[in-house]
């Protein structure tokens, strides 16, 4: 028998509800004549306080409580990929359709489609043995995302009784039977998962493959691993949406998760409009079928911003368990933060630093690890990852804030947006004095193997003289220029010629906003070799002069935007001139 209450007060989201004996924490309950969608957050004798994933104006005292006996879940199948949900998985675009632009309060349409037919194709036989997470069938959902039919993680062990043949199916259609020991149990085309527990898998593995994100500075100074975990502060405009959907868009990863987390509705639009017409740069097909898409913007109720972050770890969770690596990306996480800030109040909790309840702490840090590369259960054996990025808006760009320092400490790569850079127009604006990866070692052989052998050594180099030029740079604001030796003045030239040609990166220029791993990797080559020969032939003399008057300087800077991604050949031919035109150089006494 389902749990019956009665309201009794209403704060904003949260509400109170008696008569609640027997009901269970975080089980979600149907609020008020309407139905709205809440979860039980705490419980004290037969009262049950309540955050509601929906607007509670107009709810009043006296009005039911029905529990559901279930905890908030999401419908993982076919049907997900290039859908957009809001923050419990209901289906924004489906639901456009049915009841127009405005989500009618209560509304209850399926976050995957009932009635379409799905093509399974099965890949086991009869007498089979299965176990949670083993692949019994695979439906090609869209051209890049064969999404696999599983054994749910709490599904049954035993051999295959029935297997459906190839053919058409719906989600709910039952396409194996499984005979354990207790019975026979059938498996369908989906299964729900409840979004706060995390899907399990068998073990965790190294990170040692990077995120191919495509943006210079951060695979090359601060690189992402597949499973790894990264967070994006900035004050407000520094570049943090527009970093994300950079990541979204370019990263080599199969699915991406995108969530809009409590940020204003015009960015999320943006999000909408633009990504259906953008192509994935490695197979040329639209991005929208590998993404899926949670929305949960500022005008919408705040509790759900909690709900969007689960459901949406969830969903990636559910492509990991496929093999796949999945990406997800969270803009803002602190505007969840707020949001339990805000529900917290109301609950009269006692509040910790700046108002946030106490366990902001662990809340952050139960979402980051999720994150990982792991072995996935079941048959055949697969290596899945689930990336997690988060964007972190601390006021007025206050690195200090509970929301960036306790995140810190949770993940292992740091980009640190710097309003100055911002202001120059240096973008992205990632600080390379403050930010950080704990990646770098674990990825390097993977580079070694896959690009090149050099590429730690250059990445070294380059690191080092940015470091060194801003040394350099503030000892020209203590003594003035002339304190330096021209060894330290090329580096100052070459410093400014690696921000310019390789660390800015415009997202809205055609041929530099995605720069493939072979392009990253002859870019740094060319910036090394022009300061490793000039620094050569200034040694021997030829004046600074000479060097700095070579036309071929302004080619190099240019180059990031001249060559495309299947031009290397053509940096690399630069790289020759660059060497030919410093050897031509003539040293002082002897000219
Ligand atoms: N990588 C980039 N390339 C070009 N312009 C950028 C880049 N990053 C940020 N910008 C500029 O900065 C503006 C603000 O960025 P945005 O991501 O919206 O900031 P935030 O989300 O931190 O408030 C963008 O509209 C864009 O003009
Ligand atoms: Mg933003």
């Amino acid at each position: 028998m389902p749990v019956k209450g009665r309201i009794v007060w209403i704060a904003g989201p949260a509400v109170k509800a008696d008569g609640m004996m027997g009901a269970r924490m975080y089980e979600v309950v149907r609020v008020g004549k309407e139905g709205l969608v809440g979860e039980v957050i705490k419980l004290t004798g037969d009262v049950a306080f309540i955050q509601v994933y929906e607007n509670t104006s107009g709810l009043s005292p006296g009005e039911p409580v029905e529990g559901t006996g279930a905890p908030l879940s999401v419908t993982l199948g076919p049907g997900m990929i290039g859908s957009v949900y809001d923050g419990i998985q209901r289906p924004l675009d489906r639901i456009a359709e049915r009841v127009g632009p405005f989500v009618r309060r209560g509304v209850n349409v399926p976050p995957v489609p009932q009635e379409k037919k799905w093509r399974f194709v099965p890949t086991v036989k009869r007498g089979e043995e299965v176990e949670p997470g083993t692949v019994i069938g695979e439906v090609q959902e869209t051209p890049l995302v064969a999404t696999k039919i599983m054994v749910p993680p709490d599904g049954p062990r035993g051999e295959v009784e029935e297997v459906a043949p190839e053919g058409e199916y719906a989600v709910d259609e039952v396409v194996a039977e499984v005979r354990t020991k207790d019975g026979v149990e059938k498996v369908r085309m989906a299964h729900e998962w409840p979004v706060r527990t995390p899907r399990p898998f068998k073990r965790r593995l190294d990170p040692v493959v990077p995120l191919i994100t495509g943006q210079r500075v951060l695979d090359v100074l601060f690189p992402m691993a597949k499973g790894g975990t990264g967070c994006i502060p900035g004050a407000f405009g520094t570049g943090k949406t527009v970093t994300l959907h950079q990541l979204a868009k370019w990263s080599d990863a199969k699915v991406i998760l995108h969530i809009g987390c409590g940020e204003r509705g015009n960015e999320e639009a943006e999000v909408l409009t633009e990504f259906p017409h953008l192509k994935d740069p490695y197979t040329g097909r639209p991005l929208m079928e590998r993404t899926v898409l949670i929305a949960n913007t500022s005008n919408m109720p705040v509790a759900a911003r909690e709900a969007s972050i689960y459901t949406g770890a969830t969903i990636a969770e559910f492509y990991r368990d496929m093999g796949y690596d999945v990406l997800l990306v969270a803009d803002s996480t602190s505007r969840w933060a707020e949001a339990l800030r805000e529900i917290s109040g109301r609950l009269e909790e006692m509040p910790a630093e700046e108002g946030y309840p106490s366990y902001l702490a662990s809340r952050l840090a139960e979402f980051y690890e999720r994150a990982g590369r792991v072995e996935v259960l079941g048959r055949p054996e697969r290596v899945g990852s689930m990336t997690l990025v988060g964007a972190v808006s601390p006021p007025g760009g206050d690195f200090t804030e509970p929301v960036t320092t306790h995140t810190l400490r949770f993940v292992r790569t740091f980009w640190a947006l710097d309003p100055n850079l911002a202001y120059t127009r240096h973008y992205p604006a990632i600080n390379w004095m403050m930010s950080y990866s704990g990646y770098v070692e674990t990825v390097k052989d993977w580079w070694g193997k896959s690009v090149s052998a050099d590429w730690y050594e250059l990445r070294a180099y380059i690191y080092r003289l940015l470091r060194r030029e801003e040394e350099l740079l503030e000892l020209v604001r203590l003594l003035g220029p002339e304190s330096l030796a021209d060894e330290e003045k090329l580096i100052l030239d070459v410093g400014r010629m690696i921000r310019e040609g390789f660390l800015q990166q415009s997202a809205f220029d055609e041929v530099d906003s995605y720069c493939s791993s072979r392009k990253q990797y002859a870019l740094m080559r060319l910036f090394v070799t022009f300061h490793r020969n000039a620094e050569e032939v200034l040694r021997k003399g030829v004046p600074l002069i000479k060097i700095r008057q070579l036309p071929i300087i302004s080619r190099i800077v240019r180059a990031k935007a001249e060559f495309r991604n299947d031009d290397v050949e053509k940096i690399e031919a630069l790289e020759q001139e660059v060497r030919a035109a410093i050897s031509a150089l003539k040293p002082e006494i002897l000219a």
